[in-house]
């Protein structure tokens, strides 16, 4: 028994680690941050707030919350060195290879008198990368543009804040739009957390040596970058792309494709490793989609006409319903950003900004709760001992 749940011993064998931020029931559909299930959050809080909870394990009173808020905001600039670091990369790298460098870069600045074995320089390491991921990734998108960056502003909350570091340009004056706020606040916060997924796991393990936080934040990053994990983003914007449209035989073509052993190619944004039932943070994202390109004028949008297609056709179809291959966070929350007008190589970017808090909250509890290295075991199927040949 492990508190409040019980597991059978099989899965206690498989279980990588003991953590109390994230609670995922695959089978039921279940997503609980520190006890509170997403879709309550998502509709009555926050990402900063819940970015609290995850750290903390608590939700803030006001008095918390403005403190947390507040040193968040005076952290969200970059030393002016650190602009140095985007000269270096092609102006045409992808923004994930750009944050992946310039996030592992950070250790630069921060690591030499870093004691992480004090829990105040953790959590001051914790927020710089909170403050700091945005203003990096809003500093990708400028550089592969050819455009100034833009200073983070106080007066503007986090995902206001990110919008105006992305758009905001020299010769206009820049306005809030706060469909697009809230939105891009809701796909933070769908994204932040989700135990130990391939990219958590990297900052565990990586955490497991000792390495710095920068370090394995960035260790994160290239985990996350991969199509089956958070690439898929950008992979399902592609995908629809070359769907083109919602004609049955065309989107019957691509099911087909992706049942296809022969074929490599899987309907992205759609299965999951541990949810057997609709990931609920899909269905969360697919109100946001409805809600946000119904504000715009674009319900018809055709790119969301063919992923309903795609996904209505999906569940009806033996292969997917036999392997319980519901669309997951991935399959809507492209849609939303590409009206937001945010372009498909930064949609991983975003999720990287989203899922810090949840990386830096697993490396820090581990740091809290005692830690061995990690040292995964295999199965050998290589040769038995041999002699080298004599001459
Ligand atoms: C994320 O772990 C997390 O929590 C990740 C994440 C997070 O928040 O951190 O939730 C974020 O990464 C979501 C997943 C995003 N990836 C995609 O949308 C890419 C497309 N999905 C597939 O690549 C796949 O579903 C994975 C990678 C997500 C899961 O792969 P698994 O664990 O191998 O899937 P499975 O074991 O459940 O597959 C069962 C069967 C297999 O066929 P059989 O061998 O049984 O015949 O279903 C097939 C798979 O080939 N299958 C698919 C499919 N996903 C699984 N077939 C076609 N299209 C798909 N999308």
């Amino acid at each position: 028994d492990k508190g409040h749940f019980t597991y059978d011993p099989g899965f206690v064998a498989t279980a990588a680690c003991e953590s109390g931020i994230t609670y995922i029931d695959g089978a039921e559909g279940v997503l609980l941050h520190r006890g509170y299930p997403i879709d309550q959050l998502a509709d009555n809080s926050n990402f900063v707030e819940l970015s609290y909870l995850l750290l903390f394990g608590e939700l803030p009173s006001d008095e918390q919350y403005e403190t947390f808020k507040g040193l968040i905001t005076n952290h969200t600039m970059v030393h002016e060195q650190i602009v140095n670091f985007f000269k270096g990369f092609r102006r045409d790298a992808h923004p994930m290879a750009i944050v992946c460098g310039v996030v592992g870069g950070l250790a630069a600045f921060y690591h030499d008198n870093l004691d992480i074995s004090d829990e105040k320089q953790r959590r001051v390491s914790a927020i710089r990368l909170i403050a700091k991921m945005p203003t990096i990734a809003a500093m990708s998108y400028k550089y592969n543009i050819g455009q100034p960056f833009n200073y983070p502003r106080n007066d503007l909350n986090y995902a206001e804040n990110f919008l105006y570091m992305m758009f905001s340009n020299p010769c206009e004056e820049f306005k809030i739009n706060p469909v697009f706020a809230k939105a891009m606040d809701r796909i933070f916060m769908l994204h932040a957390d989700h135990e130990q997924n391939a990219s958590t796991s990297t900052v565990r393990l990586a955490g497991s040596t000792g390495a710095n936080p920068f370090a394995c934040i960035s260790a994160g990053i290239a985990a996350l970058w991969g199509p089956a994990h958070g690439g898929a983003n950008e992979a399902v914007l592609n995908m629809l792309d070359e769907i083109g449209d919602e004609s049955e035989e065309n989107i019957q073509r691509f099911i087909d494709k992706a049942k296809d052993k022969d074929d490599p190619f899987k309907l992205m944004g759609f299965g999951h490793r541990v949810y057997k039932n609709f990931d609920p943070r899909a269905k969360v994202m697919k109100e946001t989609c409805d809600e946000v390109l119904a504000e715009l004028g674009k319900a018809d949008d055709p790119k969301l006409k063919i992923a309903k297609r795609l996904e209505q056709i999906a569940l009806e179809d033996d292969y997917f319903v036999e392997r319980k291959l519901y669309p997951n966070v991935d399959f809507y929350s492209g849609i939303i950003l590409n009206a937001i007008g945010i372009p498909t190589n930064m949609f991983t970017v975003i999720f990287a900004v989203a899922r810090t808090i949840g990386w830096i909250s697993h490396w820090n509890e581990m740091h809290s709760n005692g830690f061995r290295i990690g040292r995964p075991r295999q199965l050998y199927i290589g040769h038995t001992q041999r002699d080298y040949p004599t001459k």
